[in-house]
């Protein structure tokens, strides 16, 4: 469904040369953060990557409780971090972004998405989008 929305965007308005996808920049946690308590556990960590040909850069905080996925302070980025078997954590982030494609008089909209397991010792790690894919 992703991809060939994907794949019908890019031949729909050829902008198969102006995107890359695979070199996306790698995106770097820090100061990741796991408090657990009988109501619940809550995170916080940041997240910045550098601008890219392809994307935006960004460098934000997060902080939301698991395993629902909460809006980070750049509105761009969404993360969640959900348990997996005990000692692991997903923790999954999204970027979205919005582009005038003025050539074709149209707004597309693009999505980055990676996720990657970590423990509550990991506090800083990275992620590597591994699904892009863009709408017109
Ligand atoms: C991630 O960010 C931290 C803090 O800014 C920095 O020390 C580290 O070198 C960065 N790692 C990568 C792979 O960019
Ligand atoms: C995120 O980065 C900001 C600015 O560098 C810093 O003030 C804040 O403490 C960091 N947040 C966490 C959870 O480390
Ligand atoms: C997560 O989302 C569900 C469904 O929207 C909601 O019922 C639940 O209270 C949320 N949990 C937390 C910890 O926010
Ligand atoms: C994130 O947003 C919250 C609420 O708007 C604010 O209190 C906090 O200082 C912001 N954190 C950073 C690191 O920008
Ligand atoms: C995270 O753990 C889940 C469940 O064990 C596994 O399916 C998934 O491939 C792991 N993801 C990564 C990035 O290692
Ligand atoms: C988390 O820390 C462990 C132990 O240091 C390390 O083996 C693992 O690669 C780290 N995970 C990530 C996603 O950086």
């Amino acid at each position: 469904m992703q991809i060939s929305l994907f794949s019908v965007f890019l031949s729909a308005i050829g902008l198969t040369s102006a995107l890359h996808n695979g070199l996306a920049a790698t995106w770097n946690a820090t100061n990741f953060q796991l408090e657990c308590s009988p109501g619940g556990c809550a995170y916080r960590f940041n997240i910045s990557a550098p601008p890219t040909d392809n994307a935006p850069g960004f460098d934000t905080f997060c902080e939301g409780l698991t395993p629902n996925a909460t809006v980070c302070n750049d509105t761009t980025i969404t993360a969640s971090v959900s348990p997996l078997t005990n000692p692991l954590w997903n923790v999954k982030v999204q970027h979205e972004w919005h582009e005038e494609e003025t050539d074709f008089d149209a707004e597309a909209t693009y999505w980055q998405a990676g996720s990657t397991n970590v423990t509550d010792t990991n506090s800083t790690f990275l992620i590597k989008p591994n699904v892009f894919y863009g709408v017109a």
